[in-house]
């Protein structure tokens, strides 16, 4: 089964082809980073890039697959959670393939494609996770999977595919959302995961204690506001800005990097990234735990790039002697549609199309959650 799948959910304008789960041709186009003052980027830019890189992008992607537009069978596209304008132009363009191309159509979740991107094999059929030396088998249930991204920190329990539980979520910020403000602060640009990560590695992660908010509750949910409030405080401390009457301290995200020593940097990374880890950590702990039957850890998402929390992802998986799947190449971790393909596979399994009377009917929604 070929299917052409898009992703407009952020900046990048992304297709991709898939023959079953395998990836046939991947494109991801962003010209420009236009991003708001805290970083942010900017939803119509996002959008006015999209309407103009779709047909290219799509051309290049059956270029790349060596296909014709009449032997796709499937045309799978996200309609949900990103921004809405930018999601909405690559609806409306998979909409008018399908329709005009007589194709069978599939709305994906763009977090349940984060997850699946561990089914996605390379073009010779050779598996892109993680296990992929361990003879990896894809999922096996139950099991607990774990979105990490600028957006999202949520943990699911999966009885099946496309079976999901939410058993733990943020209550504020995403965890990729705390590592992109602490970055900010420490003036790093957008995003700031990877260069956080970077300037960690010569930093000492005791020299500032930062707080690990929720760990004591028997939930699975995480906070991240607080950390960062604390790496502010701090940061404005060591800049001797700080006072301590209270409502003297309305704090911006500004950029102090100009301020802060290259030591004070590498110590507020270091520091920060241990707590945010330790954070997400503690909670799957306390999930598998309470799920004991669980065989596999599902991780999708931007954040698992990170070395240190793939690092102790590992340790916890070795620790409860179940599987670990991520995906292995970073362009699979962060925003794609190989993963909305691959997503889209499992759902034409459950014979999950949307029937031709309702294509026209199908709308973005940006919030949207798994069950
Ligand atoms: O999944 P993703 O590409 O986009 C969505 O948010 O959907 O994730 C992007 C997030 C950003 O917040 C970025 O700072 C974070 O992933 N990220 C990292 C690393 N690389 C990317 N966070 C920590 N360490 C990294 N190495
Ligand atoms: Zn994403």
């Amino acid at each position: 089964m070929y299917i052409l799948s898009i992703d407009t959910s952020c900046d990048d304008t992304s297709i991709a082809i898939s023959n079953d789960l395998n990836i046939l041709a991947n494109v991801f186009w962003s010209k420009l980073k236009v991003h708001n003052d805290w970083g942010g980027v900017v939803p119509s830019e996002a959008k006015r890039q999209h309407d103009e890189f779709l047909v290219p992008a799509i051309e290049a992607a059956l270029k790349e697959a060596d296909l014709t537009i009449d032997q796709i069978d499937v045309i799978a596209v996200t309609y949900g959670p990103g921004l809405a304008i930018a999601l909405e132009s690559g609806i409306k363009k998979a909409k008018e393939l399908a329709i005009k191309n007589n194709k069978k159509f599939i709305a994906v979740n763009h977090m349940i494609g984060h997850i699946y991107a561990n089914l996605a094999n390379d073009k010779n059929g050779d598996s892109l996770s993680s296990l992929s030396e361990n003879k990896f088998e894809g999922f096996e249930f139950p099991a607990l999977a774990l979105t990490i991204s600028g957006g999202h920190t949520d943990l699911y329990l999966m009885e099946d595919h496309l079976k999901f539980k939410h058993i733990g979520k943020t209550l504020d910020d995403a965890i990729g959302e705390s590592f992109d403000k602490v970055g900010r602060m420490l003036g790093m640009g957008f995003p700031a995961g990877a260069k956080i990560e970077q300037a960690a590695k010569s930093g000492n992660e005791k020299a500032f204690n930062f707080p690990k908010p929720l760990s004591n509750s028997n939930d699975f949910n995480w906070s991240y506001s607080g950390l960062k409030t604390a790496v502010l405080y701090e940061v404005k401390k060591l800049l001797g800005e700080y006072q301590s009457k209270p409502g003297k301290n309305k704090f911006k995200f500004e950029d102090n990097s100009s301020k802060l020593n290259e030591v004070q940097v590498a110590d507020i990374a270091a520091s920060f990234q241990l707590a945010a880890s330790e954070s997400l950590i503690l909670k799957i702990k306390k999930a598998l735990l309470a799920y004991p039957e669980t065989k596999m850890l599902i991780i999708g998402g931007g954040v698992i790039a990170n070395q240190t929390i793939r690092q102790k992802l590992e340790n916890l998986a070795s620790e409860f002697n179940i599987k670990l799947t991520y995906p292995k190449p970073m362009w699979l971790c962060t925003d794609n549609a190989a993963m909305i393909a691959t997503a889209a596979y499992y759902y034409a399994k459950q014979n999950l199309y949307i029937n031709e009377k309702e294509i026209a009917s199908i709308d973005r929604v940006p919030n949207l959650e798994i069950n």
